[in-house]
């Protein structure tokens, strides 16, 4: 069975040092020490990357273990840099893309990538979007849950959204910068709790401000489930029924309406919230993705769709169908469909 992995993550073994050539140490920059790979931003150890972070034959063997074979491919969020002037940033898009493109070059039938974009930059990254797609090849694009002072339904990105969705270049909405993280610095809470929010925060951006409602060919994936979107769906619904004149104001269709023009990935590591995923949004909408190769990430790829999901045909919608939809005619010519 066709398995692919909508939600994995990948750097290049180097990657442009932006923080030597601007003076500025908050990008982040990759280090070899001691035959370790370390991740620096703001100066600081950030957390340290191991070969199946950028070994592309290391990454097929490890998912063959596990019957996968297609593996989409985004860059890790920590190298959005959307804090930063978007000239400077558009040269790490850039490179990252470019390593995107190779991979799936070299690999066609195991990698499928998704660009990155300088979004603070809307003309930058309309540009780098379709140079991504036109020239390099890729699927579509990962953008974070919100860009600086900008949530998705901004003005500002409208014209993004309206190219992405004229390219025919799917979205994967990733959370990072996460929301509280500097009042709640320990156990991890920014991941634990910022994160899942993050992704309510995208999902209410797209449907109330209007955004999935003006591009209606646009397909968009919620990375984690959707975080806490689904979760809490009952009552954002009921806060639009109850307090129209607070949420209603620029879009007059209720939330739940938009659930079929959404993708999530089926990583939340709990088979009674995958199954309410399932019930809530439908098995068109929900596929495979695991956040590898990292360890909040599924460590077993596959496993809770395979004890969730008995049927043979539910599997093969969940493990390949749905993602080959939000995917497109690209991405599936590649694969031979
Ligand atoms: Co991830």
């Amino acid at each position: 069975m066709l398995k692919i992995d909508t939600h994995t993550h990948v750097l290049p073994s180097a990657w442009p040092d932006l923080a030597e050539r601007f003076g500025d140490l908050r990008f982040p920059v990759l280090r070899q020490e001691e035959g370790r790979y370390r991740i620096y931003r703001d100066g600081k150890f950030f957390r340290e990357i191991q070969p199946n972070t950028w070994d592309a034959q290391l990454r097929i063997e490890q998912y063959a273990q596990f019957g996968i074979g297609v593996q989409v491919l985004s860059t890790v969020p920590v190298m959005f840099c959307y804090w930063a002037d978007g000239a400077q940033a558009l040269l790490l898009h850039q490179a990252l893309n470019d390593h995107l493109a190779d991979l799936g070059r070299s690999h066609p039938q195991h990698y499928l990538g998704l660009a990155t974009v300088p979004l603070q930059a809307p003309d930058l990254a309309i540009r780098e979007l379709e140079r991504s797609v036109k020239e390099l090849g890729l699927a579509g694009v990962q953008i974070g849950s919100h860009c600086e002072p900008w949530n998705l339904d901004a003005p500002e990105l409208s014209e993004f959204f309206a190219t992405a969705e004229s390219l025919d270049a799917c979205i994967l909405v990733h959370p990072w910068d996460m929301m509280g993280a500097a009042s709640m610095p320990k156990y991890w809470m920014p991941w634990l709790v910022g994160m899942p929010a993050e992704q309510s925060r995208a999902a209410c951006a797209l449907i109330f401000g209007g955004v999935l409602e003006r591009h209606p060919k646009l397909r968009v994936a919620l990375a984690h489930g959707g975080g806490s979107f689904p979760y809490t769906l009952g009552r954002i619904e009921h806060g639009f029924n109850m307090r129209p004149d607070l949420v209603a104001v620029d879009n007059q269709r209720p939330p739940r309406e938009y659930l079929s023009r959404l993708y999530f990935d089926c990583c939340v590591h709990d088979d009674r919230a995958l199954q309410y995923l399932l019930d809530t949004v439908g098995s068109e909408q929900v596929m495979l993705g695991t956040d590898y190769p990292f360890p909040l990430g599924e460590q077993e790829p596959g496993s809770g769709i395979e004890r969730v999901v008995s049927d043979a045909a539910a599997q093969k919608q969940l493990f390949s169908q749905t993602a080959l939809n939000w995917l497109g005619s690209r991405a599936q010519a590649q694969l031979g469909f």
